[in-house]
């Protein structure tokens, strides 16, 4: 019994001594674990008689207990000092600047899609698109291409097992949007065509810009004064344009316009094949087989539509001299637009 009383003290000295939670165990383990020596002790009660038995059983266990209080209040203690030492040990400077997010930017494309929409939309016309998959009759039947007329060879055309194909042009959406608005109308569509092409100059899918109006009245004059004003809104210049005789199936007559190269302001470079002028796009009066296949009167209405590049019109207008990187996604040459 006397063993008792100084293991408690040598207990308590060691338990205030313990500096961290790993000397506190080991405190733990030397007076209470299995071979600790307050289970020595308790092995002790077998030598003493019955009568003294219970007295004896029930010091060791108070022993016991405050030996247990002793080391849940220095746990307690030593983890508090652990934290608050964790705490100033790993400060951090909140007034150091974050890391930034990267933000995206738009494609040249989509820029020009956005800054043609705002100017033809100033101009009365509607913004539509239709199926990038055609059927024959939209994309060259309507257009007045009928089946094995040599103009389809113009088209490399991507053909799918059914008979539907990939667009090659947006002038399917002129026959779309004739049936289903009818005369007078103005209208563009912009979007990916597609054909079997591929070098330099060439991708199979590319962008097209297309524009249609009818109405009365409607002539040449104002084809012509309706893109001379544009391509002049379109590169903030007025840049002398100029109109070539040309064929197309669905316009008759048809023409194809040159712009002054704005490279060489019509000097001749590299970019205009020492010409001066760049050839821009293609347009024309709207033939009245097309007009008949959309049901609309071509004694009454006339009109005019136009097709041209928008990968072509980005490339001139930011500089861009090879048609690939538009659509290699290379992040280190998109983040300059
Ligand atoms: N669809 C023609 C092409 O892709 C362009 C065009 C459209 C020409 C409308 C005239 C009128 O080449």
């Amino acid at each position: 019994m006397l063993d008792l009383e100084s293991l408690l003290r040598e207990a308590t000295v060691a338990i205030a001594e313990a500096s961290d939670l790993k000397s506190l165990d080991d405190a733990r383990v030397h007076y209470l674990g299995k071979k600790g020596k307050l289970t020595e002790s308790l092995k002790g009660l077998g030598l003493l008689s019955p009568e003294e038995r219970p007295a004896a059983g029930q010091k060791v266990n108070d022993v016991k207990v405050k030996i247990q209080t002793l080391i849940e209040e220095r746990t307690e203690h030593l983890q508090k000092n652990q934290i608050a030492a964790a705490l100033a040990k790993d400060t951090i400077d909140v007034t150091l600047p974050g890391r930034r997010q990267s933000g995206g930017s738009l494609h040249p494309v989509t820029k020009v899609r956005e800054r043609i929409e705002t100017l033809f939309t100033q101009m009365g016309f509607m913004v539509l698109d239709g199926p990038e998959i055609e059927d024959d009759y939209h994309n060259f039947v309507a257009l007045n291409i009928p089946e094995l007329h040599p103009a389809r060879a113009m088209q490399d055309t991507f053909y799918f097992a059914d008979g539907t194909l990939l667009r090659t042009h947006m002038s399917p959406v002129q026959i779309r949007t004739m049936k289903a608005t009818k005369a007078p109308l103005r209208m563009i569509a912009m979007g990916r065509v597609y054909r079997r092409d591929f070098d330099l100059t060439h991708t199979p899918m590319f962008h097209q810009l297309e524009g249609l109006m009818i109405g009365e009245n409607v002539s040449f004059a104002d084809l012509k004064g309706m893109l001379t004003e544009f391509l002049q809104a379109f590169f903030e210049t007025s840049l002398p344009v100029r109109f070539r005789p040309s064929y197309f199936p669905f316009t008759e007559p048809s023409a194809e316009v040159d712009m002054q190269c704005q490279n060489c302001k019509g000097e001749g470079c590299r970019i205009c094949k020492n010409t001066g002028w760049l050839e821009i796009l293609g347009c024309g009066m709207v033939h009245p087989n097309v007009l008949k296949h959309v049901d609309i009167d071509s004694e009454r209405y006339t009109g005019w539509a136009w097709g041209m590049g928008l990968d072509r019109l980005a490339m001139l207008r930011y500089g861009i001299n090879d048609l690939r990187t538009l659509f290699e996604n290379d992040l280190r040459f998109l983040r300059q637009f």
